[in-house]
């Protein structure tokens, strides 16, 4: 079972998505090295490629508020059943994150599936590849 103090927060938050297009309002929290927390939730567009999703927004807020280090992120949608982050929002994660990042999805009865970030997303770009390159002009 999580914690009811992070269903409670991931779920007002959720309910503040602007996801008029879609109607699919998401809610994140993400802990940080600290134990402390940092919501997002998604924020749509009219220009629909302008839109943010709710894990962006999350991270981010660790970032604003002095966070280096991603230990969980809880991630909850409109769905039934839980929905896992779409493949822009692993790689923001694992900007932030570690292999052994915690992902926790809940489904609208707060039941949670959990996996690692390495899972998710294997094999991702890192700096180490940009350190790697050689310069073009
Ligand atoms: N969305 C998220 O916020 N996170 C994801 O990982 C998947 C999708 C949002 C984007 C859009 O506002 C809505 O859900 C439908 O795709």
């Amino acid at each position: 079972m999580i914690d009811q103090t992070i269903t409670k927060r991931l779920e007002q938050v959720r309910q503040r998505a602007h996801a008029p297009y879609s109607q699919f309002k998401v809610g994140a929290l993400v802990v940080d090295e600290k134990g402390r927390h940092h919501v997002g939730c998604n924020v749509e567009n009219a220009a629909y490629p302008s839109g943010c999703c709710a894990e962006q927004s999350a991270v981010s807020q660790m970032v604003v508020n002095g966070g280096t280090q991603i230990q969980t992120i809880y991630i909850k949608g409109s769905s039934e059943i839980a929905c896992p982050p779409c493949g822009q929002c692993r790689q923001i994660i694992a900007e932030l994150g570690r292999p052994e990042t915690e992902v926790i999805m809940l489904d609208a009865q707060d039941q949670a599936t959990r996996c690692l970030l390495k899972d998710l997303l294997p094999s991702h770009f890192d700096p180490s590849y940009l350190a790697t390159g050689k310069s073009e002009k």
